[in-house]
């Protein structure tokens, strides 16, 4: 149907087209979904739509053809493309012949045509994704994908598939889900000083991935640049609008990088990329036509055409502000100062950033758009960063060369550093988190060599200075499409209760 509507050169048309005779109006077959019917005396009309558009065609049909069509039923309908007499589209498709794929029970059916919660949808993720809003949201997740593998393709990083089950903790903040299909065995029983039994599947603690960091910095050292758009598996306690334990994370690893600024700089230019392109395709009309005139309910969605407009606009304009951790405290406390804002916790050199105080950074630092906050303080940052660089070259303790990439609505959107590529450094850093060592069950009890060893193999073996970034992808679907619950976005897991 995108294709029918809006017919663009190097757009494939659809298979199904078939233009018997020029001249005469081409005959063709659209399959979709009834989304609405009128049956009049003589004559009924059909809205049919596929998921390629936000849009419909209007299938002109005589009463028999019509009489098995209510909302929801598949059908696949041939006719001629004709030039339509009517108001509200330029061409209908005259039908010659209708087949009913599937009937749909319009009665008992979760989706009916009135007004629905975002909520209450989140309960059909099988069939919530139908509604032409929702379908448009899947479009720009390919979308996205596909001009992400485009950009690194162009600058020759090496698409790499990291582990997903894995045996190390990279964010260090105990979020991680175990992976224990031996349902006898308790999780974490090695770590725990118990042996492993026979039967056990795994032979040490598994986990799923929390980040696919640590890998690509081991793929990195081989191949220079890497990138991966990975399933990550968080144990989050935040139910927020912008956490989900099931998430995408691109990740991305520079080596021969001693300047961070490389890294932020690739960051900008892929979202640069990528907003540009949306500015010009035809998903990206239809997100702002859904703006217009809202076709799909997502209450809580405030956004206007012109504020989603604005909103691609500022990550075409550059650069981004890149301001220091201790500036950007600075800044806050001088805004509570001036009464300018008042924030529920207030700015702290020692707490960190609260989703408050990013949200203000971003609308106001950002002017409306992302702004990377650079340099925090060590205590507040994994193992793995290293120290900050002063404009002479000398590392600046106790700082890390990390950065934080906050927009408005969703804040923190991507999360950046340097790798501290020493081994001695980054020893020091494991032993002070104690992630050096474990417990051993098989040597009952004594300390031995733990998980992250390996890592330290990328150090021992050829090391180099490198840094990269994590970005959450659900989160930049929803600051591209402006919904504001990250639930919306995405697939979430079908219920296994009965529905309502
Ligand atoms: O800031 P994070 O925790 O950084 C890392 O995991 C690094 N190891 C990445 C790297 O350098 N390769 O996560 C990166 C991004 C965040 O900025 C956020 O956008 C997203 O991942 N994210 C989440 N998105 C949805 N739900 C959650 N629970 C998320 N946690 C992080
Ligand atoms: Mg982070």
């Amino acid at each position: 149907i995108a294709s029918l509507l809006n017919p663009q050169p190097g757009h494939s048309q659809h298979s199904s087209i078939i233009t018997a005779d020029a001249s005469a109006a081409p005959c063709i077959t659209v399959n979709g979904f009834v989304r609405s019917v009128r049956k009049q005396k003589r004559v009924a009309f059909a809205a049919v739509g596929d998921g390629s558009s936000l849009q419909t065609i209007q299938a002109v049909l005589s009463p028999e053809q019509a009489e098995n069509l209510s909302t929801g039923v598949a059908v696949a309908i041939t006719g001629q493309w004709t030039p339509s007499p009517g108001q509200g589209q330029t061409h209908e498709l005259v039908t010659k012949g209708i087949r009913i794929l599937g009937g749909n029970d319009a009665a008992s059916s979760p989706l009916q045509k009135k007004y629905q919660t975002s909520e209450y949808l989140r309960t059909l993720p099988h069939l919530r994704s139908r509604l032409p809003f929702n379908a448009l949201l899947l479009r720009l997740r390919s979308q996205v994908i596909a001009q992400m593998t485009q950009h690194f393709s162009n600058l020759d990083f090496v698409q790499v598939h990291p582990p997903l089950i894995t045996s190390s903790d990279c964010e260090g903040a105990g979020e991680v889900f175990t992976v224990s299909p031996d349902a006898k065995s308790p999780p974490n029983c090695i770590a725990d000083g118990q042996a492993a039994s026979k039967d056990q599947f795994f032979q040490a603690p598994k986990y799923l991935t929390v980040s696919s960091q640590l890998h690509l910095e081991a793929f990195a050292q081989s191949v220079n640049k890497v990138w991966t758009l990975s399933p990550t598996f968080r144990a989050e306690k935040s139910d927020t609008p912008r956490h989900l334990s099931e998430f995408y994370m691109l990740e991305a690893e520079l080596t021969f990088v001693e300047d961070m600024a490389e890294v932020m700089d690739v960051v900008e230019d892929m979202l640069r990329a990528i907003a540009r392109h949306l500015q010009s395709s035809y998903v990206g009309q239809e997100l702002l036509q859904a703006r217009r005139k809202k076709s799909e309910p997502h209450d809580g969605d405030t956004i206007s055409e012109a504020g989603l407009a604005q909103r691609w606009q500022g990550l075409v304009d550059g650069p981004w502000p890149r301001i220091e951790y201790n500036e950007a405290i600075v800044y806050l406390m001088d805004a509570v100062a001036q009464g300018e804002v008042c924030f529920d916790f207030p700015p702290d050199h020692a707490e960190g950033l609260q989703t408050e105080h990013e949200r203000f950074l971003a609308e106001k630092l950002g002017r409306g758009g992302p702004v990377f906050v650079i340099n925090y303080p060590q205590s507040m940052k994994p193992f793995y960063m290293a120290p900050s660089k002063t404009a002479d070259g000398d590392t600046r303790q106790p700082t890390v060369a990390c950065f934080d990439l906050l927009v408005p609505e969703i804040c923190e959107l991507v999360g950046g550093s340097m790798r501290e590529h020493r081994l001695a450094e980054l020893v020091q850093a494991m032993d002070e988190r104690g992630l050096r060592h474990s417990m051993s069950g098989q040597l009952d009890g004594q300390m031995s060599d733990g998980p992250l060893e390996w890592y330290l193999d990328l150090r021992r073996y050829g090391s180099v200075p490198h840094g990269g970034f994590g970005l959450g992808f659900d989160r930049l679907l929803c600051y591209l499409s402006g919904v504001s619950n990250i639930k919306d976005v995405l697939a979430l897991e079908a219920p296994s209760r009965a529905l309502p």
